[in-house]
């Protein structure tokens, strides 16, 4: 019998360290997970993630960004051939453009180490820093094609303390984006 029966098939994409992606393959082999990663797509060939991938046995691919309809039509056909049901981008640092997305027509989420619609974009951090803003943290949102910008599906806060840096606070978010970024599938996947 098929094990995996049931599970919505998830297609990651990602540019770089991959520690997002740890976390789904986690999630993904816990006993009751809704979801089987079915791929993972990187554009970059030096991509930590890649090797994340191919330790938990998850099968990956790099596409070469030679230009973006040339990258997105690629993926479109090894998503469409792997019957990719959601989309899940965990570090990919390009933004996809609206036909892509109205030709996948399945999910798309993005996580962003910020609350968003604060700090879109790169350097979050350094922005919640030097702004000094009281609270940070992580977004999980459905993607569109303006940046950073579509629905949010789930958000978790954190205080920022005075001794906090730049890179303190990364370590913290990271953290939490581990832990949400799972979550929001589910609440995404099962309506609540
Ligand atoms: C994360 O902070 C994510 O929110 C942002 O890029 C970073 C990727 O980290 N979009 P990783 O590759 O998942 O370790």
């Amino acid at each position: 019998m098929e094990k995996f029966l049931g599970k919505k098939k998830i297609s990651i994409l990602i540019s770089g360290r991959g520690s997002n992606l740890k976390s789904l393959i986690k999630y993904s082999k816990t006993k009751n997970s809704l979801i089987k990663i079915v791929l993972v797509i990187s554009n970059n060939s030096k991509a930590k993630g890649l090797k994340v991938a191919s330790k938990s046995k998850v099968k990956s691919k790099y596409i070469k960004y030679l230009n973006k309809s040339n990258f997105e039509n690629r993926s479109l056909k090894l998503l469409k051939k792997h019957k990719t049901d959601l989309v899940c981008l965990a570090g990919f640092m390009k933004i996809l453009s609206k036909n892509f997305i109205k030709k996948l027509s399945k999910p798309i989420i993005n996580i962003h180490p910020s609350l968003l619609p604060k700090y879109k974009g790169l350097n979050t951090h350094k922005r919640a820093i030097e702004n000094r803003d009281k609270f940070s943290g992580a977004t999980v949102h459905i993607v569109n094609d303006k940046l950073d910008s579509g629905k949010i599906i789930l958000q978790k806060k954190i205080k920022i303390l005075k001794s906090d840096t730049e890179k303190s606070l990364e370590r913290k978010i990271l953290k939490i984006e581990h832990k949400i970024y799972p979550l929001a599938i589910i609440k995404l996947l099962t309506n609540h």
